[in-house]
């Protein structure tokens, strides 16, 4: 039988049974294509593969489906590099043809992605970069996060340097998105509580040669030091600030990136040092405790906040994909479900803010041997303040 037979009666009857039977397109079934964007090599080598464990341990965990489908990977090493950002993320739009993506580490490529994500309408799931934009100016009904902003955690400690008496502060950070960010939001409410900014000093991304701002903060002798450095740049940091001789005499605070999957290497460096971040080792909740100890079953490893933060954004895509089941063409329903949903989370339950940021409490956290154990909440189902943004 050729379609040429058929009245345009007919034709609308194959069509709706087509479509009864579910839906035909590369949207709603068969595998799902997950392209990981991660920065697989340079400083940030360690969170990429922390967040790609975390995400493959959730989907193991559901038997290897997420609404229904099975999920084929697809890899782009982004290098931390915002030059290239468009080009990778168009590999994995164009060339791979993946339903969603999940990425990045690095706030300058993160936010490259999200505007190649808005245009085309491709569903991203951001499991760690900060960028303060992401969930602000670019905000979408495609785009979520599974972390946190820059913002928040730097917010958060602003307020607790403040409470432990520190009167005025020097920050420290690589100048990009993720330093300036994080540095701004500790600013807002250290000076809100009546602290004073010293200086402000950074150096270029992925640069570690600190000596010299070393030495300027010796002479400058503030109370305190807020810093954002991450991955292998933080573990130098921590090790050249112990070798110049200023931890015993400059408290150094951060965000909790500085002591994060980093305290193998830092050792001794890092002892004592306090810390604000949306996770902690050994919370100790049952929830807490099944995924830390099926992340070291699986990969002989302990989990980082960004293994978490990869968990996360698999748990969530599940949530969405549950929703529509398995069709991501279908974003209204999608993001309805993720807005509503309560994210059963190690780090403790979460919801999305309305620009799709993570409402969380926020630890306070200090370095005691090999691990960040928590203090205390510092700040309870912080938001982010989502400026800017306007969801269409
Ligand atoms: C970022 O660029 O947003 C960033 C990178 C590494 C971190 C946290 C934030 O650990």
């Amino acid at each position: 039988m050729s379609l040429h037979r058929h009245t345009p009666l007919t034709i609308a009857a194959l069509l709706a049974t087509a479509l009864a039977a579910g839906p035909a397109s590369a949207q709603g079934s068969g595998k799902l294509r997950v392209g990981l964007m991660l920065p697989y090599s340079g400083t940030y080598t360690a969170l990429a593969t922390a967040i790609e464990n975390g995400f493959r341990l959730y989907v193991s965990e559901q038997g290897d489906k997420l609404g229904g489908r099975e999920i084929e990977y697809f890899k782009v090493d982004d290098e931390s590099d915002p030059a290239k950002a468009v080009d990778n993320v168009n590999k994995l739009i164009k060339r791979d043809n993946v339903d969603v993506l999940v990425g990045t580490v690095h706030s300058g490529v993160a936010m490259a992605m999200a505007k190649v994500a808005k245009e085309t309408g491709t569903l991203m799931i951001d499991p760690n970069a900060g960028a303060d934009a992401v969930t602000g100016p670019m905000c979408g009904q495609n785009i979520f996060r599974s972390s946190f902003s820059n913002w928040q955690p730097g917010y958060a400690m602003g307020a607790v340097m403040a409470k432990r008496g520190h009167k005025n502060a020097v920050t420290i950070t690589w100048k990009y998105a993720a330093g300036d960010e994080s540095v701004n939001g500790f600013k807002e409410a250290f000076t809100k509580a009546g602290g004073k900014i010293v200086k402000d000093l950074t150096l270029p991304f992925p640069n570690v040669e600190f000596q010299a701002l070393l030495t300027e903060i010796a002479a400058l002798k503030p109370d305190a030091v807020y810093t954002f450095f991450a991955g292998g740049g933080a573990v130098k940091f921590v090790k050249d600030y112990a070798a110049a001789g200023l931890k015993d005499k400059i408290p150094l605070y951060g965000a909790g990136f500085l002591t994060d999957g980093t305290l193998e290497a830092q050792g001794a460096a890092a002892e004592g040092l306090m810390t604000t971040l949306h996770y902690a080792d050994a919370l100790n909740t049952p929830r807490d405790n099944a995924f830390r100890l099926a992340y070291a079953k699986t990969y002989k490893l302990q989990p980082d906040v960004y293994a978490m933060q990869g968990y996360d954004a698999a748990q969530m895509l599940g949530i969405g994909l549950a929703a529509v089941r398995g069709d991501v063409s279908k974003k209204a329903e999608f993001a309805a479900a993720l807005r509503k949903a309560r994210i059963d989370s190690p780090r403790g339950a979460f919801t999305l803010s309305a620009s799709h940021n993570p409402v969380q409490d926020i630890y306070l956290r200090k370095v005691e041997g090999k691990e960040n154990k928590l203090v205390e909440v510092a700040s309870k189902a912080l938001a982010d303040p989502g400026r800017g943004c306007r969801m269409q």
